[in-house]
């Protein structure tokens, strides 16, 4: 794959995700836990804002998807109905030389770590060995006796969870064929080559969808998806000209796909555009696995046309942690700002993403504009996460604020305790408004989405 024309940013974005509480390494006072990692305050919020806003366009505003949150550990006879047991397998070489592990189909994508410049295998001390199938899936026991028998696996994706479960909700809610089940939950894998930061890691969270529907509706259903999906996406500020859609042609199909679209983004650097999302026509191969396994009738009736089906089902399955990084990617700048020295560096985050949306500043110290700060910071906080502040000169607080993304600033100043009047100034453009102190949480209400 070309190196993207955007500008590589991961490096700065790991930084500041660390310097500002977004993403910290997992475990780091012991050396850190291999790609695992921990979200910070700031990036609690808003890898839970991306959760929100797809929970609320899949599931909240349609009639015809109903939500689910099945556990991570599932009956073990599930995996092998789905095929992980026997499939979910990457090809692993070694390398006797670095010890390093790579993925046998990705050398291309790979480099040596003892020389960077070339590929695994092609310097002259590389000895990799032949390829290996290695499964990704953890394995742990359930119960007190380490015996095969309680062998159980941490889900690898969400969407068993949501076939097991298909006759359980249909019946529970009265649902008719077409419709979908959506849940958000966590997924792990024991991945070759976990790397960029949170785009490859070893737990992560997926939000998935499976919607149900009737053999020889299927491609119309997918159509619909694919398109839905990519608005969804676009919809949460990341630009268009960095999304695409990737097909996947004869050997890339999964085993269970009869056809199956990426949504790309692209990441910039040398990583360029990557999956965030797939969207995939699943047949019935799921259902029928899961009939044939546990020996239960798995059947949709039809009652008005009087038939019985199993029906095919189209997945949408997108990475919570992989569209943060992308939120991330896309929203970060570095500006000059106008008549000032000094730059900045900016998160553009869409305001629905955004961890905080609005900051409250005592301008100083004294003649009552800290009282009056809190009390409206006290105020907003009932509708918004709001940060408040009085530390250091008011342009420091301004870029603090920008780069954590936060579209809105309030200053309380000496004018603001005669005249009740304070300043609130626009993340994106600077424009600063002079309005009523009662009027700030309408004026927010305004511009915020709900
Ligand atoms: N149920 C279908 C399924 O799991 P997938 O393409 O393997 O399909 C769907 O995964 C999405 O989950 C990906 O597009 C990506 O966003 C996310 N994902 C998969 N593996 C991941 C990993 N190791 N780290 C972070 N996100 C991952």
């Amino acid at each position: 794959m070309p190196a993207s024309t955007q500008p590589d940013v991961m490096d700065k974005l790991v930084s500041l995700s660390k310097r500002r509480g977004f993403i910290f390494q997992s475990s780091e006072i012991y050396g850190g836990t291999g790609s695992v990692w921990d979200y910070g305050p700031l990036g609690v919020e808003l890898k839970k804002n991306i959760k929100d806003q797809w929970w609320k366009s899949m599931v909240r505003m349609r009639d015809d998807v109903e939500g689910l949150d099945a556990a991570i550990l599932m009956h073990p006879r599930t995996w092998e109905a789905s095929g992980h047991v026997a499939g979910f397998t990457d090809p692993l070489v070694d390398c006797k030389t670095c010890k390093g592990r790579f993925r046998a189909d990705k050398l291309e994508d790979a480099r040596c770590p003892q020389k960077p410049s070339k590929r695994p295998g092609e310097a002259e001390q590389c000895q990799l060995t032949e390829p290996r199938m290695f499964n990704l899936m953890f394995r742990t026991f359930m119960g007190p006796v380490e015996e095969s028998a309680s062998t159980v696996y941490l889900r690898p994706e969400t969407a068993q969870g949501i076939f097991v479960n298909f006759l359980n909700v249909q019946q529970s809610t009265r649902q008719k064929v077409p419709f979908g089940i959506a849940q958000i939950g966590k997924a792990f894998r024991n991945e070759i080559t976990p790397g960029n930061f949170i785009f490859r890691t070893r737990e992560f969270e997926q939000m998935e969808m499976q919607f149900f529907v009737e053999p020889g509706t299927d491609m119309t259903w997918f159509e619909f998806w694919k398109a839905e999906r990519m608005r969804w996406h676009q919809s949460l500020g990341l630009s268009p000209d960095r999304l695409n859609f990737h097909a996947h042609a004869g050997t890339e199909l999964a085993h269970y796909a009869r056809a199956a679209f990426d949504i790309e983004y692209d990441f910039g650097g040398t990583l360029g555009f990557q999956e965030i999302e797939g969207i995939h026509n699943r047949g019935d191969f799921d259902l029928s696995r899961h009939q044939e396994f546990s020996n239960k009738k798995l059947e949709y009736f039809d009652q008005p046309n009087n038939k019985r089906f199993l029906p095919y089902v189209i997945e949408t399955s997108v990475g919570a942690d992989r569209t943060t990084l992308a939120a991330l990617v896309n929203a970060y700048r570095e500006e000059t700002v106008e008549g000032e020295d000094e730059g900045r560096t900016v998160l553009r985050l869409h305001h629905a993403l955004a961890p905080i949306k609005a900051a409250v500043f005592a301008l100083t110290k004294k003649e009552g504009m800290p009282d009056m700060a809190h009390r409206i910071a006290g105020d907003l906080r009932h509708h918004f996460p709001v940060d408040y502040d009085e530390t250091g000169s008011i342009g420091k607080r301004y870029r603090r604020q920008d780069e954590v993304g936060t579209p809105y600033c309030i200053t309380v100043d000496t004018e603001s305790v005669k005249d009740g009047t304070v300043t609130v100034r626009d993340r994106d453009t600077l424009k600063q408004d002079r309005i009523g102190a009662d009027a700030v949480r309408g004026y927010l209400q305004e511009r915020l989405p709900a």
